[in-house]
């Protein structure tokens, strides 16, 4: 692709919702098909945003209050747009980012009280510009989900942070959350059902990110005539 035209694309959804898995076979998928693909996540994807994922996600920061993690949060996010995302966009890549400033507007914003404004303006100061083309929002209840990230966790294979320990309320107030955002940004955001078998996920996302790729337009006036 050419310089300046890159897209970016972000994955967004309750724990437990398959987000990893998806975001690697979009990456094979379009790698396959020629394109040059950045696959990172956040809280993280650069080495300033990593030293602050620690420190979010022992729960050191946990003390000192929800706004002072949803600066923390936009701190980290805002170095790894500068650092990471933008050039990527710049030099024409495909941009696959596992969380990003929706998660905000639901953890911090809807599950920590927070009061909108607040979260708004932080959101606009930490990506500077840099809005997500499309974002993937991975949608299932909240007692599947939070199953799914439990077992994960009994297995050992990423170990439950201190998020993953909430209650299946907060689960159900955050995918609410995400589909309120959803509806209110349409031409951004599809929403997925992640209740479907792993493959037809993967189908239904390559399908839409291949739209956007190879008629970005014609991908637009789609998605305004099945809203
Ligand atoms: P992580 O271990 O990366 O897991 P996953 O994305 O699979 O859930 O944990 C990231 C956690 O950080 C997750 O519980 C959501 C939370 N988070 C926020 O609260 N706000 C944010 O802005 C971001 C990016 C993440």
């Amino acid at each position: 692709m050419p310089s300046g035209t890159g897209l970016f694309v972000t994955f967004e959804g309750g724990e437990g919702a398959g987000k990893s898995t998806q975001i690697r076979r979009l990456a094979e998928a379009l790698r396959g098909r020629g394109y040059e693909v950045l696959l990172t996540r956040e809280p993280g994807g650069s080495p300033g945003a990593e030293a602050v994922r620690h420190v979010l996600l022992s729960g050191a920061a946990e003390a000192f209050g929800t706004r002072m993690e949803a600066i923390l949060f936009a701190a980290a996010r805002n170095d790894h747009v500068e650092e990471v995302i933008r050039p990527a966009l710049m030099s024409g890549k495909v941009v696959l980012c596992d969380r990003f400033m929706d998660s905000s507007r639901v953890y911090q914003g809807v599950t920590g009280n927070l009061e909108s404004e607040f979260i708004e303006a932080l959101q606009r100061a930490a990506v500077n510009g840099i809005v997500p083309d499309c974002t993937l929002i991975l949608d299932l209840p909240a007692r599947a989900g939070l199953e799914r990230a439990r077992r994960r966790g009994a297995a050992g294979d990423v170990s439950p942070d201190r998020f993953e320990k909430e209650e299946l309320e907060t689960h159900e107030k955050r995918r609410e959350a995400f589909l309120d955002i959803a509806a209110r940004e349409p031409n951004r955001c599809r929403v997925i059902d992640a209740m479907q078998t792993e493959e037809a996920i993967a189908a239904e996302i390559v399908e839409i990110i291949w739209q956007r790729l190879s008629h970005p337009a014609a991908a637009k006036v789609a998605e305004a005539a099945h809203e």
